[in-house]
């Protein structure tokens, strides 16, 4: 309910319009639905350790043992794209509750996998799994959420998505010692089942989702559960209104199509650059390969799990800042001071490799820029990919957005060994830096400030950042 809870002129301070056991309930459903983050951090992390184990009961080549890392960015992709036809269709809570099934399923196959060929099922199954997820999350969090709080909420991802990943750190030490890679993957499909169990028990169904469908008492019904009657059906008017005019507008095309239209075409442009961007700034270089490239600096190799949880609390802590700070500060400020630091770290680390200033100072350069990512580009994007898009498009949007991310992810993985084998370390770090330069004029440039803003004021700051006047298309969605 992005606009669901808006703000009236002259209603009091932040939410005052909301009982607070209605603000305590929609922290739960935020917590249940971002459950689904914490699943995708699981996933992508559990795997560097469980691998070690892997590659000798299997007995698997470099390249067999890459292919199970990676074609999980496969599985993400086909889910990602998938999924935002199925969040439009059955909706954001059957959409969750069947990726949350799918979760448990790859898990499965994992646990019990006979051999390599089970193994890469079960990877791929997993992979649609994330991907889904991380194409429904910032949607269905979006939705259900406070204008106030939005930033927060929609953060919480990022925040479950890193908790995921130091989690699946820490269950690789613990299971470390009999090499139990099986129990690894195992402890995955707890949250899976917290997940299926809250979507059924716990969560409405978003009401905007609701209102496209026009089932506009069970929308006003899920708003009157947190907030008084008046406001419910204040809420639900401007929501039904925002349909019309889609109608009207873009939004009467269906899913893809809708990212077509003119209107939609600038909130689409923000979203697969970011998510391109997120990525080709070399992130999960150092996310899962840091081991290696800490080795390269010459320190000893038994060490390196212990560091990979440090980057793994460091990425955890400030994203923790970052939620502090995002309905504080706004988002372009995060943004642009994150890929500030992100940029500077870059160039030392490039310099740190070409001309060798030792491992202590990669190191030191490495972590910064961990916790530059953290504190703005890694959330922001997710937040973004949340706000942006008019409701109609909104799922089509985030999936497409997502897919980007996950195909770029895709790319960036593969290609960064052989590249820093061919250019060398140092000057891979430089191609990322001027990634990230242009990331930062094209923020500068083309990404609105969405913090505190309604949808409708969302679009006019993007509509203007493009050149184009808010009266220029058929009304905004
Ligand atoms: C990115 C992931 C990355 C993670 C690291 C996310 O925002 O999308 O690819 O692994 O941040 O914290």
């Amino acid at each position: 309910m992005v606009q669901a809870y808006s703000r009236e002129p002259g209603t009091g301070g932040p939410l005052s319009d909301i009982r607070p056991e209605g603000v305590r309930k929609i922290r739960l459903w935020a917590f249940c639905i971002a459950l689904g983050g914490f699943l995708f951090g699981y996933d992508t992390g559990v795997v560097s350790g469980a691998l070690l184990y892997i590659k000798s009961d299997f007995d698997l080549s470099s390249f067999e043992q890459s292919s199970v890392v990676s074609v999980l960015l496969i599985g993400a992709m086909i889910g990602a794209v998938s999924a935002g036809r199925m969040a439009d269709r059955l909706g954001r809570r059957k959409t969750l509750a069947a990726e949350g099934l799918v979760f448990i399923g790859g898990t499965a196959i994992l646990v019990f996998a006979p051999g390599y060929g089970a193994l890469l099922i079960g990877r791929v199954v997993l992979g649609v799994a994330v991907g889904a997820a991380s194409a429904t999350v910032p949607v269905y969090l979006s939705e259900v959420s406070p204008t106030e709080l939005r930033g927060r909420f929609l953060t919480l991802n990022q925040l479950m998505i890193t908790t995921g990943i130091l989690i699946a750190y820490l269950v690789n030490l613990a299971f470390s010692d009999g090499g139990q890679w099986r129990a690894m993957f195992a402890v995955g499909a707890v949250p899976a089942l917290l997940m299926v169990a809250g979507t059924v028990w716990l969560l409405p169904e978003s009401p905007q989702w609701l209102v496209l469908k026009g089932q506009v008492d069970k929308a006003r019904a899920v708003v009157e559960s947190v907030s008084g009657e008046a406001r419910a059906t204040r809420v639900v008017e401007q929501a039904v209104r925002r349909r019309e005019d889609e109608k009207r507008g873009a939004g009467q095309k269906e899913n893809w199509r809708v990212l077509l239209a003119p209107r939609v075409r600038p909130a689409l442009i923000v979203g697969l650059t970011l998510a391109a961007a997120q990525q080709f700034g070399g992130i999960n270089t150092i996310i899962y390969y840091a081991p290696t490239l800490i080795q390269k600096t010459g320190l000893s190799a038994s060490n390196s799990i212990f560091y990979s949880v440090a980057i793994g609390a460091i990425n955890l802590i400030m994203t923790v800042v970052a939620i502090r700070l995002v309905d504080r500060m706004g988002r372009r400020p995060l943004l642009l001071i994150s890929l500030t630091g992100m940029l500077a770290m870059l160039v030392l680390l490039g310099f740190s490799y070409v001309v060798d200033l030792g491992s202590v100072l990669s190191l030191l350069f490495m972590v910064i820029y961990i916790a530059s990512f953290a504190v703005g580009l890694g959330p922001v994007f997710w937040v973004l990919i949340g706000e942006l898009f008019q409701p109609s498009a909104r799922a089509a949007g985030s999936a497409a957005s997502t897919a980007v991310n996950w195909a770029s992810n895709f790319v960036v993985s593969l290609a960064f060994l052989p590249l820093a084998d061919v250019i060398g370390q140092g000057e891979t770090f430089w191609i990322f830096a001027a990634v990230v330069a242009f990331t930062l004029w094209f923020v500068g440039r083309y990404v609105p400030e969405t913090r505190d803003r309604e949808f409708d004021e969302v679009d006019t700051a993007l509509q203007a950042r493009f050149g184009r006047s808010p009266q220029a298309g058929p009304a905004p969605g």
